[in-house]
């Protein structure tokens, strides 16, 4: 497996790859690597003749209140994972490499104007415009993203169809702890008393995904999800929403595919958590 640290070196393997024929699939990374990325380097890996993993924490989708300068670290530990699961690329630039006197930023309107675009104002203008860097570096075939940042994924296909990215999206399945707490790197921030807390995140998504069969209305959903969540005095809730598949806009009938989704504090860790549904017909 090979490392590259400057986008020049990136762009030099990736399109002696494509000289030579070959498929690229991107798994684009923050590090701290689990399991959840483990799923998305296999599926790459499956689908794929070369895997590029990128490490880069990105700063520009980080507002100064945020975790930053805490978000977890071992790129020793990610360049042995991704080795494992069969990547053939890591590419871990410094943030100096990627912004240099950098000028040029990606906004989307709509998609980002709910749910966690309200509460992290300029997060997904820091994804968009990183993910577009990083397609034009590598100019991969596919790319992977995790169902649980759900917004984000909805919010990449959209920009790769409105910017013609000549890239595939592909979205892979939430990866849960045996408890059911979805895999993320920010549950190591948890203390052990709000990790034994932290499943009444996935608690109230299995209520939602039962009561849901029964057809009601979006705000009696909330309601029976949100009993759930109020059950656990450590978890604070930002909120539960059920919002259009598409276009990430609230819905109070629930007559087409939805995203139900919440996002949740746990001491002082945001947590997130979601499912889809689609009314039979
Ligand atoms: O989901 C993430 O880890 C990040 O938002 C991404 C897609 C790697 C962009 O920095």
């Amino acid at each position: 497996m090979q490392i590259a640290y400057t986008v020049e070196d990136a762009k030099r393997i990736t399109r002696a790859w494509k000289k030579e024929g070959q498929t690229i699939g991107l798994v684009p990374t923050m590090g701290y690597l689990h399991e959840g990325h483990a799923s998305l380097i296999k599926k790459a890996r499956e689908n794929n003749d070369k895997v590029v993993v990128s490490v880069f924490l990105n700063p520009i989708q980080f507002a100064p209140n945020e975790d930053l300068d805490s978000y977890p670290r071992d790129f020793d530990h990610d360049c042995a994972l991704a080795e494992e699961m069969g990547a053939d690329l890591v590419f871990h630039p410094e943030p100096s490499e990627m912004y240099k006197n950098h000028e040029t930023y990606v906004n989307m309107g709509l998609l980002t104007e709910s749910m966690d675009g309200l509460a992290r104002p300029i997060h997904f203008r820091g994804v968009c415009t990183v993910l577009t860097k990083l397609f034009n570096i590598m100019q991969p075939d596919n790319a992977y993203f995790g169902q649980k940042d759900a917004q984000q994924l909805a919010i990449v296909k959209k920009m790769v169809f409105d910017l013609n990215f000549d890239v595939k999206i592909t979205g892979c399945p939430i990866v849960r702890e045996d408890d059911g707490l979805a895999k993320s790197s920010r549950n190591t921030y948890l203390s052990p008393e709000e990790r034994a807390a932290a499943p009444v995140l996935s608690r109230s998504i299995a209520e939602g995904q039962r009561v849901i069969k029964a057809g009601m209305a979006s705000a009696d959903l909330v309601a029976q999800m949100m009993k759930v969540l109020d059950s656990e005095p450590l978890a604070d809730t930002e909120y539960v929403k059920v919002v259009d598949a598409l276009t990430m806009q609230p819905v109070e009938t629930i007559d087409r595919p939805v995203l139900v989704a919440m996002a949740v504090h746990v001491g002082p860790t945001r947590l997130i958590d979601n499912f889809s549904w689609e009314p039979e017909d």
